[in-house]
C-alpha cells in the first residue's frame, strides 16, 4: 500500500510507531461500519478497508489537507469501501453510529479534545460497538476516562512505550464476562479482561 503525505500532516515522513502498534493489535469486526477518528493521510482507515472488504470505513480529520490526502490515498490504493470527510470530532457525523471507532488520537491537542472524543464515541457507537485507542502519554487519565464513560476498559497490548486500550459500548448494562465474549464473537475470541465501575 502507498500513502502520500505532506508538510503539516502528522508523521509525514514515515508511518508513526503508535499507528503501527495499533494496526498490529486492532480487533476488527467482519462486517459493519468503522470510524477512523483523526485519520491524517488515512493509514489506519485505508488499511482496515483494504484487509476487510466487507467493512465500510469512514475517516475524518479536522485538517482539510489531511482529508484531501486521505481521499487521494483511497484512490491510489484502489479502495472502494472507504470515504474521507472533514469533521471536527463528530460534528460532521450527526446521527451516524459505528461498530468500531478507532484512533491514534491527537494527544498533542490535550484532554480538551481527547475527552470529548471519548464521550462522543459513546453516542456514536452501536450497542456492543467498540472504541480502540493507542496511547503514549496521559495513559492513566485517558484510560480512566474510558472506564468512566463506558464502564469498562481493557489493555489490549503494549509495545515500545505505546499501549492500546479498548472499551465496549454496553449501553450501561453490566454484562458478565461470558456474555461479553459471546457478543464479541465477530471481533474474535480473545479473553476479555474487563474493569467495571
Ligand atoms: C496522532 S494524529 C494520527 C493521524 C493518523 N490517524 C495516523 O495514524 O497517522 C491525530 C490526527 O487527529 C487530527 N485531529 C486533531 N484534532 C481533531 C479534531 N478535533 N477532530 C478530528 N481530527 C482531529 C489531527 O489533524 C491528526 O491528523
Amino acid at each position: 500500500m502507498e500513502f502520500a503525505s505532506s508538510s503539516g500532516i502528522f508523521s509525514k515522513d514515515r508511518i508513526d510507531l503508535g499507528t503501527l502498534v495499533l494496526l498490529e493489535s486492532m480487533v476488527l469486526p467482519d462486517e459493519g461500519v468503522v470510524l477512523d477518528m483523526g485519520c491524517g493521510c488515512g493509514v489506519i482507515g485505508i488499511t482496515i478497508a483494504k484487509i476487510r472488504p466487507r467493512l465500510r470505513v469512514t475517516m475524518v480529520d479536522v485538517n482539510p489537507t489531511a482529508v484531501k490526502l486521505a481521499k487521494e490515498n483511497i484512490d491510489t490504493n484502489d479502495v472502494q469501501n472507504a470515504e474521507a470527510i472533514h469533521s471536527d470530532l463528530y460534528s460532521g457525523l450527526e446521527g451516524r453510529r459505528f461498530d468500531l471507532i478507532i484512533s491514534n488520537p491527537p494527544l498533542a491537542a490535550g484532554y480538551k479534545v481527547i475527552f470529548p472524543l471519548i464521550e462522543g464515541a459513546k453516542s456514536h457507537l452501536k450497542k456492543g460497538g467498540c472504541l480502540q485507542l493507542v496511547l503514549r502519554k496521559g495513559v492513566n487519565a485517558i484510560s480512566k476516562k474510558m472506564n468512566e464513560t463506558f464502564g469498562n476498559v481493557e489493555l489490549v497490548s503494549r509495545k515500545s512505550g505505546y499501549k492500546v486500550f479498548r472499551s465496549l459500548n454496553q449501553n450501561g448494562k453490566r454484562q458478565s464476562l461470558s456474555a461479553t465474549n459471546r457478543y464479541m464473537g465477530g471481533y474474535g475470541k480473545q479473553e476479555q479482561k474487563q474493569k467495571t465501575k
